[in-house]
């Protein structure tokens, strides 16, 4: 078959499964089949051999079944880099590069030493202000342990290796040392909703890494008190926060003793990081 009708067959088929860009899909997904590294390179007149065919259709069933791309090819580029995925880890997103561009604009001097990522899935926030401030280390947590091996073979892939530790266990568990920036992108989304995302989301993401309780503000309410004892003196905290969160998260960080707490809107002009500061007493 030729490289131009797959495409045209596949995105009928996507269509047909309700997935949002399925032309681009199509593409990118054939590009990853014949090994071609963009979808801008494939070649309209070329066929595809047996082998490539056979593993198009494999993408493309997962896809129909609205598997997403980035879990389909194995990997997603954030922050410039690409990392690895899991079952296990969140797809990254790309409202979260809002919470790295809202942690660097908080150090426009002297770039913090430790960083704490709580909840670091793929590893994605950690490597990317590793990778930013080249004499910064740092420790990510995340209860999954599967997790945590994803995320340590992303740091080791993008040579950040000796600068990140990841630890499996709780957001409690990493009382006991003091950092110059915790960061966090905790399970935010409402127990209730999660079953009415699209089924990219509520499928395939963890829910661990989704499911924020009742009002989707469990997680902040346990990671807030804990900032008081992790932060450094002039220490900064950095979290993301889901639509409509800003104003209830902003008050718990405040009644944790950040001060001022600011907020960062995303592409799309929704508040989505919040940066507060800690000046002990
Ligand atoms: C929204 S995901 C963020 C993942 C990654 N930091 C990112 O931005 O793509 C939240 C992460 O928190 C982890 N998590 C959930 N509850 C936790 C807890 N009590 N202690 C530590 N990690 C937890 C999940 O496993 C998940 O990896």
């Amino acid at each position: 078959m030729k490289v131009a009708d797959a495409i045209c067959d596949a995105t009928k088929r996507l269509r047909a499964a309700g997935v949002d860009a399925p032309r681009r899909d199509a593409r990118l997904l054939l590009a990853d089949a014949m090994g071609v590294a963009h979808p801008a390179l494939l070649d309209a007149g070329s066929h595809l051999s047996v082998t490539e065919s056979a593993r198009f259709v494999d993408k493309l069933v997962r896809r129909e079944a609205r598997e997403p791309v980035a879990r389909i090819r194995g990997s997603r580029e954030f922050w410039g880099m690409e990392f690895a995925l899991s079952d296990a880890t969140l797809d990254p997103r790309p409202d979260t590069e809002t919470l790295i561009e809202a942690a660097l604009a908080a150090f426009p001097d002297a770039p913090p030493q430790r960083i704490l990522d709580l909840g670091t899935g793929s590893g994605c926030i950690l490597c990317a202000l590793l990778r930013e401030w080249p004499t910064a280390t740092g420790v990510g947590i995340d209860l999954s342990e599967a997790a945590v091996a994803t995320a340590r073979q992303n740091a080791q892939h993008l040579g950040l290796a000796g600068r990140a530790e990841f630890v499996v266990g709780d957001w409690n568990d990493a009382v006991g040392a003091r950092y110059d920036l915790v960061v966090s992108n905790p399970p935010y989304v409402r127990s209730s909703d999660i079953d009415a995302l699209e089924p990219e989301v509520a499928t395939f993401d963890p829910r661990l890494a989704l499911d924020g309780g009742a009002d989707g503000l469990d997680a902040y309410r346990r990671i807030t008190p804990l900032l008081s004892r992790l932060l450094a003196h002039g220490g900064v905290a950095a979290v993301e926060v889901g639509l409509g969160q800003a104003e209830e998260v902003g008050r718990l960080l405040a009644r944790s003793g950040l001060d001022p707490v600011t907020v960062r809107t995303d592409l799309s002009g929704i508040p989505r990081a919040l940066v507060g500061r800690f000046d002990r007493a």
